[in-house]
């Protein structure tokens, strides 16, 4: 069985609004990361923020795209593709995530987009989870088939380049978390899924929590969530916050 370190990664969103604030930011969480034994952190930016923070790259901070398109080049107009990022020295890629499929991004488009992340040499955090957490446990096949359909034509060799971000798509952005007990739940389903899709053990691809994670909750999720690491949207802007939830799970 592999042993990661724990992975935090930062989702900018739209945000900042200058790059002055970009590289200020990117500094600030540099300087801390320096001293990190067991964590690494991976900062996705907006694209335009990209190359700019390029030289900011180090042992302990990766850099990460926040989409990627799955055409090498062509006529497609607004779109970065994979081997753009790759070429340019981008290290993770976010597909799938819920914020996209909300502007109809199906799960054959985010199986594209992994392929060619991972075909282009680096790693995609493939986004899943529920809309709605129904009684009746609907949201576990809804996940399965999301995981299932993402990874599509991904070989068990490729899946070292492979984490996936279970996000219940009802706490981003939302004020409350999923209770810690019920990621676990979920984070063992997802163990399964792999284990029956691929024969290996689960604990070979790594498996994040996102949703509302903040310096008070990020402990608890991560040791009785039985997760891997934190995919962090609006805590990730608040830098001391950030930086707080880094120290936090690099001290476990
Ligand atoms: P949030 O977003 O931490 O602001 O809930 C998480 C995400 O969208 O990845």
């Amino acid at each position: 069985m592999r042993k990661f370190k724990k992975l935090i990664i930062g989702n900018w969103k739209m945000n900042p609004l200058t790059l002055e604030e970009a590289k200020e930011m990117t500094t600030r969480i540099k300087r801390l990361t320096k001293s990190l034994k067991k964590t690494k952190v991976v900062l996705c930016p907006p694209f335009i923020f990209l190359s700019a923070l390029l030289s900011s790259k180090s042992r302990a901070v990766s850099l990460g795209a926040q989409d990627a398109f799955y055409q090498s080049a062509g006529p497609y107009t607004g779109e970065v593709s994979s081997t753009q990022l790759s070429a340019f020295g981008v290290d993770y890629v976010i597909v799938g995530h819920s914020e996209r499929r909300s502007h109809g991004e199906s799960d054959d488009i985010v199986n594209k987009k992994v392929k060619a992340t991972v075909g282009d040499g680096m790693t995609a955090v493939l986004c899943v989870g529920e809309k709605v957490h129904d009684q009746h446990g609907e949201y576990f096949s809804l996940v399965k088939q999301q995981i299932i359909s993402g990874l599509k034509d991904i070989s068990k060799k490729s899946l070292d380049r492979i984490v996936i971000a279970y996000e219940p798509v009802w706490a981003v952005g939302a004020k409350e978390a999923m209770r810690p007990a019920d990621i676990a739940e979920m984070a063992i389903f997802i163990k399964k899924t792999l284990r029956d899709a691929y024969g290996i053990f689960g604990d070979d691809v790594r498996i994040l929590y996102g949703g509302d994670v903040t310096v008070g909750n990020c402990l608890e999720i991560t040791l009785d969530g039985h997760v891997g690491g934190l995919l962090i949207g609006r805590e990730s802007l608040k830098v001391k916050n950030f930086i707080e939830i880094i120290k936090i799970i690099d001290s476990i």
